[in-house]
């Protein structure tokens, strides 16, 4: 990198970079592309270069970039009061769970900041749950992931990863966390047979940075029925998924299940800031007392603003709907250009998320060209897991702009095919 003199020489992005690089944790390594502004589908880079942006930050950014009433509410929340702590309860907390809870039809919810947060107090409460209800033996509580799942980065998180980058010299792990593939019912039905210990199987309805792995219909069903079975709780990591997404309000909506533990972040506030969810009945909820649980941050009246107004969003503009629309517009022309184009493997997804797999080896850099070729020509994504590219825009795209995203898309294919 250049000398710190050099950068008078610098225009705005690669000052933008280099000040990054030199101050900043190494922990990632960003598309080259500065942004400073965002409205609906689109962001601006420094230099005022237009792109329509299909990542969303990971699908947080569904109701489009700086959404005007999520931004007003915010406003008018931060020139009032933005934090209390839990030390003494707040105006907005209550009326922010009421609304999450008759929505997503729960008894409880637990607010927290980060998506990681969420999972992790779903962990917390199986455990609870797993002594104080279904009567484990102290210390004796196991919870069950499925590969490629991906919940964060604490230790927790990844102590139920499978990949090596996440783990890699982080050990030791947390005991307690078993593995079985996704989208295997026979492989959960034996876990659960074989260990009365199990108290929780935590999985996302579709896999999202494994690369948008969807599963076989049935399979979330058939998960609900064996965790009643067996008497272990079912936690939906809707981190990613959840919120009008995949074209319905949950994923797991698509096929009519309610997990026992509900986890949601991202999109809960529209990117505007970090607010995540955990919710169950009373019957897990309760188990955690006072002092037992919390975050500084956790249900902030700025926080709470922020969620209403979001969720408002999502219900007001029907969001779930139009990503439906969307995404199967999206697949429909994908599928298409796949006809022509031996570089693409698989188009899959549901809703606006979506994924392609580039018909090439998870290191090659075929993928990340691709991404290269597309932003120079006006569009963001970014691969995952090496040669899928996820393809996850703001919902309140029209069909206009999802024409000239797949224009974009079919060009830099057919002319590096
Ligand atoms: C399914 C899922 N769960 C949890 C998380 C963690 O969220 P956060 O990065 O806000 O901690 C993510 C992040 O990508 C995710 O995709």
């Amino acid at each position: 990198m250049a000398n710190y003199t050099d950068t008078i020489e610098m225009n705005a992005s690669q000052l933008a970079m280099e000040l990054e690089y030199r101050y900043g944790a190494h922990n990632y390594k960003p598309m080259p592309v500065v942004l400073e502004r965002g409205l609906g589908v689109h962001v601006w880079d420094v230099e005022g270069k237009q792109y329509l942006d299909f990542l969303s930050a990971y699908s947080a950014v569904s109701q489009g970039h700086c959404h005007p009433k999520i931004v007003d509410a915010m406003i008018a929340q931060a020139q009032k009061l933005t934090l209390t702590s839990r030390a003494f309860y707040n105006d907005k907390l209550g009326e922010c769970e009421k609304f999450l809870c008759e929505y997503f039809g729960f008894d409880k919810v637990l607010m927290m900041n980060s998506g990681v947060e969420g999972g992790e107090t779903a962990l917390k409460l199986t455990r609870k749950w797993a002594y104080k209800v279904k009567g484990i033996e102290p210390n004796k509580a196991k919870t069950i992931y499925a590969s490629g799942n991906f919940w964060g980065r604490t230790l927790a998180a990844i102590s139920a990863s499978t990949d090596p980058s996440s783990t890699n010299d982080y050990g030791p792990f947390l005991p307690g966390f078993e593995i079985i593939p996704f989208d295997d019912l026979e492989a959960l039905e034996n876990a659960f047979e074989s260990d009365a210990n199990i108290a929780g199987f935590m999985v996302e309805p579709i896999q999202g940075e494994a690369g948008v792995v969807v599963p076989k219909e049935g399979y979330l069903k058939g998960v609900r029925e064996l965790c009643t079975k067996y008497n272990v709780l079912f936690i939906a990591d809707e981190v990613q998924t959840g919120i009008g997404r995949t074209g319905k309000r949950l994923a797991c909506d698509w096929e009519g299940v309610k997990p026992d533990i509900l986890v949601l972040g991202k999109a809960l506030s529209g990117g505007v800031m970090p607010v995540s969810a955990a919710l169950a009945d009373d019957e897990v909820m309760l188990t955690i007392a006072p002092g037992e649980h919390g975050s500084t941050y956790g249900g902030n009246p700025l926080a709470c603003a922020v969620t209403i107004a979001a969720l408002q969003v999502v219900i007001d503009e029907n969001l779930a709907d139009n990503a439906e629309k969307m995404g199967q517009l999206f697949r429909s022309r994908m599928s298409d250009l796949q006809k022509q184009c031996s570089l693409i493997e698989v188009v899959r997804g549901k809703g606006l998320l979506n994924a392609i797999v580039i018909n090439d080896t998870e290191d090659s850099p075929t993928a990340m060209n691709l991404c290269y070729k597309m932003m120079e020509k006006g569009l963001l994504c970014k691969p995952t897991h090496g040669n899928k590219i996820r393809f996850a825009p703001p919902l309140v795209i029209n069909e206009k702009q999802m024409n000239e995203a797949c224009d974009i898309i079919e060009q830099v294919f057919l002319e590096n095919a």
